[in-house]
C-alpha cells in the first residue's frame, strides 16, 4: 500500500489509444489505470480513451507532444513518420521469427537504446507492449505472393510497409485505423494486414472473404508519455507509476499471444471468412519474396540498426 496522501486535486493522466478495449493494448491500458490509481492511493487518476475516441492515429502523437494527452501506446510504425526512422525496422517483413526473437530486441539493450531516441522529440518511452504477428486478408484467396498483385491493400503509414506491398506489386494505401472497416466494406481497398485481435475486435473479418495466416510482420507498441510531464511529477508519484507501468507491461505481454490465438479461433468460429494457414512451402515463397525489402530499405532505416536486430535475434538473410 502506498503512503502517498490523497491529493485534493488528483493528477490526471489521459491515456488515448486506437484499438478496442478488448485487445492486448486495451487491456494493458486498463491494467495500468488500475495499478496506477492503486499505487498512488488516488493521487493519480488515469482516464483511458480507447477506440480512437479522443484522437486518431496521426493526431495522437501531436497531442502527446503538445501535452494535451499524457500517455499513449502507439504502434511502433508511428515513430518513422515522426522522423525516428530506426523504429521502421519493426515493420520489416519476416525480421522476427516469433515472440522469442522479438523479445531479444524489445527486452534487451537494442530496444532500450531505441526508446531513448524519442527523447529529443519530447517523448519518454516507458515500455514495449506486444500485440502480435500479422495476417493478410482480401476477398480472394492469398496462397502465394502473386495473389496480392494489383490489390489495393490498407497499411499503416510507413515507408517500409509501402515498400513491402510494392515488392509484391500490390498497391499500398495508408489509412487511419478507425477508417479501415468502412474502406474494406465499401471496397475502397481490397484487403489489409493486421493482427487477429485487431481483425476480430474491429470486425474486419466480417467484410473479408479470405484471410491468410502469414505471420509476415509484427505489430507492437511503445507505451510513451510526455517527457516534460513525466519529469515534472513528484518523485514518489513517478516511482509508483513506474511500478504500475512495469506490472502492466508484464501483464500486457503475457496475454498478447494467447489473446491473438483466441481471436483467431473466434474468427474461424464466426464462419465469415475462410482462414488459410500457409504451408511450409508457401511460407518460404513469401519469405523469399519479401525479405529483399530489408536491403532495399537499409539506407532509410539504417543498415546499423538492421544489423543490430539481426545480431540480437540471430536472423541471417543469407541463410534463408
Ligand atoms: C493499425 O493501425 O493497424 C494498428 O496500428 C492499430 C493498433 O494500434 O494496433
Amino acid at each position: 500500500m502506498s503512503t502517498l496522501a490523497v491529493a485534493a486535486d488528483p493528477i490526471v493522466i489521459k491515456f488515448s489509444h486506437v484499438t478496442a478495449q478488448d485487445t492486448p493494448k486495451g487491456k494493458g491500458a486498463d491494467k495500468f489505470k488500475e495499478l496506477a490509481e492503486k499505487y498512488t492511493n488516488g493521487a493519480v487518476k488515469v482516464e483511458v480513451y480507447p477506440n480512437s475516441t479522443l484522437y486518431k492515429d496521426k493526431e495522437e502523437l501531436e497531442a502527446l507532444q503538445l501535452g494535451a494527452v499524457q500517455m499513449l501506446a502507439p504502434s511502433l510504425s508511428k515513430f518513422g513518420p515522426l522522423g525516428v526512422r530506426e523504429f521502421e525496422v519493426f515493420d520489416l517483413p519476416y525480421i522476427f521469427d516469433g515472440y522469442g526473437a522479438l523479445h531479444k530486441v524489445t527486452k534487451g539493450p537494442v530496444g532500450q537504446q531505441m526508446l531513448g531516441l524519442l527523447e529529443p522529440r519530447g517523448i519518454k518511452g516507458l515500455a514495449y507492449w506486444d500485440n502480435g504477428f500479422k495476417a493478410l486478408s482480401a476477398n480472394s484467396p492469398i496462397r502465394k505472393p502473386e495473389d496480392l498483385r494489383g490489390k489495393k491493400l490498407r497499411i499503416q503509414s510507413s515507408k517500409v510497409l509501402e515498400e513491402q506491398m510494392r515488392e509484391v506489386r500490390a498497391l499500398p494505401q495508408a489509412m487511419a485505423f478507425s477508417e479501415v472497416y468502412q474502406a474494406l466494406q465499401t471496397g475502397v481497398v481490397d484487403g489489409t494486414e493486421n493482427t487477429f485481435s485487431n481483425y476480430f475486435t474491429q470486425k474486419f473479418h466480417e467484410v473479408q472473404k479470405h484471410m491468410t495466416v502469414s505471420d509476415h510482420g509484427y505489430i507492437g507498441y511503445a507505451a510513451i508519455t510526455n517527457k516534460k510531464f513525466w519529469d515534472g511529477l513528484p518523485a514518489d508519484v513517478r516511482s509508483q507509476l513506474e511500478k504500475a507501468m512495469a506490472e502492466a507491461t508484464d501483464y500486457a505481454n503475457k496475454i498478447a499471444k494467447e489473446e491473438n490465438e483466441q481471436m483467431l479461433e473466434a474468427i474461424r468460429a464466426s464462419g465469415k471468412t475462410e482462414v488459410h494457414v500457409l504451408s511450409e512451402a508457401e511460407r518460404k515463397a513469401f519469405i523469399k519474396a519479401l525479405v529483399p525489402v530489408h536491403k532495399k530499405m537499409a539506407s532509410r532505416v539504417g543498415a546499423d540498426t538492421i544489423q543490430a536486430i539481426y545480431e540480437a535475434t540471430g536472423f541471417d538473410p543469407d541463410k534463408l
